[in-house]
């Protein structure tokens, strides 16, 4: 009755119109897009906004992988300034909304049809207590090579299809006087080829009980040792510059042709795509030698925090044109990643787009699909770091044997757990 009779006077002196006359028309969004291709990826985002009349206030910081960016979101949440949305990885969604401070975009998403259109493995994600507190933007996919196309004809190179082959193929290009891998020194980098390594050495089975699991018996395993020999074996194909090197930068030295290969995730091809290479005549895009069939994915979300009642309409415009359609298919196609929903068409996307697209869907129903440790879908942020860190001290020698990097892995998770 109390209730009825505020809105009625609300109704009446017009006061409902006037709040509605005062939502904020501003998207704040937190992101650490700020390589040339992810750039361009975000002005399809503000350019959508943009026509529905939303300002866009960017709250970049820079860092491939994201780990400034979340100290950054952490420091703002702990003073309760919740940006509109923050993209974010995984097991950081769920960690926020245990924390209690995400949104619920639940009415929208029914609206939408979100629950039948976002695949099974992200919804783990994106919702939280049956309530949305996310938005899907993509899906990315980590075990990837990125291979400049002439100077693998230079070489007479052929597409590696077992690890051997890769190494053989690397020595090839050594012989040759190009640099042969092109990797970025940073922890988050290190650890995301990493992932493809170990999926490649143990295979789908192994990657999955060592990565997701995070099985004892698995992680000490004589297969996680090997998988440590080979990233070592492969780090000796980089140049003496590597250490803290941005992932863009060892991009464009894969599309210069002063490196043969890169191996990374897919928003690599952002940058090939926005300096208009194209694949098949410029860059290939093989699967990590040894993964063919599986897909170790990652996926950019936006998660949406509980703001005051006059950006929550903001907030609901950007949620919805992130999982629109043709969204989904105009910033995908320059991000280099594929949709985050399984009913958008693969016309638009170019060759390395659309294998994506096939490898998602088969690695999907075939059971191949991995989150990726490095990229927040394996286990909590707190793991992730702590694998992270074993690693990268690995490739920088402080820690000097497979068998110590083993133990040191067996122990970081443990603690972390
Ligand atoms: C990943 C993210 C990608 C890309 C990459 C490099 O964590 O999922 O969208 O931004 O970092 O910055």
């Amino acid at each position: 009755m109390l209730r009825k009779l505020l809105i009625g006077t609300a109704l009446a002196s017009g006061l409902a119109f006037a709040a509605h006359a005062e939502d904020v028309k501003e998207v704040q969004m937190l992101h650490w897009w700020t390589s040339g291709g992810e750039a361009a990826a975000l002005n399809v985002l503000k350019g959508d906004l943009a026509k529905e009349g939303y300002a866009w206030k960017d709250v970049p910081v820079a860092g491939g992988g994201g780990d400034a960016a979340m100290t950054a979101l952490k420091a703002m949440v702990a003073a309760g300034n919740y940006p509109t949305a923050s993209q974010m990885l995984g097991y950081t969604v769920l960690d926020y909304a245990a924390a209690g401070v995400m949104g619920d975009l639940t009415e929208t998403a029914k609206k939408e049809g979100w629950d039948k259109s976002v695949p099974a493995a992200l919804q783990k994600f994106s919702v939280y207590d049956g309530k949305w507190v996310a938005a899907p933007v993509n899906v990315h996919s980590v075990n990837w090579l990125w291979i400049n196309k002439a100077v693998l004809d230079k070489i007479g190179g052929t597409e590696p299809k077992t690890f051997d082959d890769f190494v053989a193929l690397l020595d090839k290009a050594k012989a040759a006087g190009v640099i042969p891998l092109a990797l970025g020194g940073q922890n988050w980098q290190e650890a995301t080829m990493f992932d493809s390594v170990v999926l490649s050495t143990g295979g789908p089975e192994f990657y999955k009980k060592a990565f997701n699991d995070l099985d004892d018996e698995s992680l000490k395993s004589d297969t996680m040792k090997k998988s440590f020999d080979n990233l070592a074996k492969l780090v000796t194909y980089v140049d003496p510059n590597f250490s803290g090197r941005d992932w863009n930068l060892a991009t464009a030295m894969v599309i210069k042709g002063d490196a043969l290969v890169q191996v990374m995730g897919d928003w690599a091809k952002g940058e090939f795509h926005a300096a208009n290479k194209t694949p098949g005549t410029d860059f290939l895009c093989y699967r990590f030698p040894g993964t063919d069939g599986s897909v170790i994915y990652n996926s950019d979300m936006f998660g949406m925090f509980n703001v005051p009642d006059d950006r929550k309409a903001a907030q609901v415009a950007l949620a919805t044109a992130t999982l629109s359609k043709s969204f989904q298919s105009a910033f995908n196609v320059v991000k280099g990643s594929v949709p985050a929903r399984t009913d958008v068409p693969d016309t638009d996307f170019d060759a390395c787009g659309k294998k994506g697209i096939a490898d998602l869907k088969a690695a999907n129903e075939g059971g191949t699909l991995f989150g990726s440790l490095a990229q927040g879908y394996g286990a909590p942020p707190a793991v992730a770091n702590a694998y992270k860190d074993v690693v990268s001290k690995f490739v920088h020698g402080q820690i000097k044997t497979s068998d110590e990097a083993v133990t040191e892995l067996v122990k970081a998770i443990d603690d972390a757990k």
